[in-house]
């Protein structure tokens, strides 16, 4: 992708941890080099892609966009801004980027795995209803799930909808070879509040509800509820399916 054409000291600043003013301090200093050569003006338009740009010493590399992994904690909206609620963005402290907004939506009392990033065509593809993009959940319950349940939720339940939902994935969580009120269930669709309709349909109440994948991307579970860190390199591989 080709790169965005920028001012210099905007692009310093949105690289490095520098405000502009230091930056412009940086250039009066003759410390910022854009293809070897020494700038002296701040405002000249540079190319992340293709100018070598080098500040006291560190070479600049850009990255257009930016991905955090955040656990989401009960109790926060997944929503850019919210007139009574905390949002998962004000958890982001000190965001890489401006433009940041959740992939997708988890309830305010569900927990896990949401991703933040400034990248729209990566969450329109995650998220768009033709791609089927697994995403897994461990799920509590009010009552013990039976085989039967799975097996209803397996091949599709009637939830309200025009359809039926797809054929989803569950693994009912057992001890000493009983079913238990716990399980993973793996949906690829996105419908609103789709596993607590799922189970109401078949039964039982969702009591716990958290995300832990999206696509081949696990949680990381040592990050607690309401921590969050960049996504590696292998990571977003993951995320995309790659
Ligand atoms: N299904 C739900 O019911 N709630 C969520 O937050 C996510 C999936």
């Amino acid at each position: 992708m080709a790169g965005k054409i920028q001012r210099l000291d905007k692009l310093i600043s949105n690289s490095f941890d520098y405000s502009r003013s230091q930056v412009k301090e940086l250039i009066k200093k003759k410390k910022v080099l854009v293809n070897d050569n020494i700038v002296l003006t701040p405002e000249l338009k540079v190319n992340p892609d293709s100018d070598k740009i080098v500040v006291d010493g560190q070479n600049l590399n850009y990255a257009e966009f930016v991905y955090y992994m955040l656990n989401k904690p009960a109790g926060v909206v997944s929503a850019t801004n919210d007139n009574t609620c905390k949002t998962v963005l004000e958890l982001i402290k000190n965001p890489a980027k401006s433009g940041l907004f959740p992939v997708g939506r988890l309830d305010k009392d569900t927990e896990g795995l949401l991703i933040i990033t400034n990248d729209g065509e990566l969450s329109h593809s995650l998220l768009s209803p033709k791609k089927h993009v697994d995403k897994t959940y461990y799920v509590e319950t009010d009552a013990i799930i039976t085989d039967e349940m799975a097996d209803k939720l397996e091949k599709g339940v009637d939830i309200g909808d025009e359809k039926p939902t797809l054929p989803a994935k569950i693994e009912i969580i057992k001890v000493d070879n009983s079913n238990t009120n716990k399980a993973y269930l793996t949906i690829t669709e996105g419908r609103f509040h789709q596993v607590k309709r799922m189970f109401k349909s078949v039964g039982p109440t969702v009591t716990f509800l958290k995300r832990i994948s999206m696509s081949k991307l696990m949680l990381d579970e040592s990050l607690k509820p309401g921590e969050y860190r960049e996504l590696t390199d292998e990571e977003l591989c993951l995320l995309k399916g790659e």
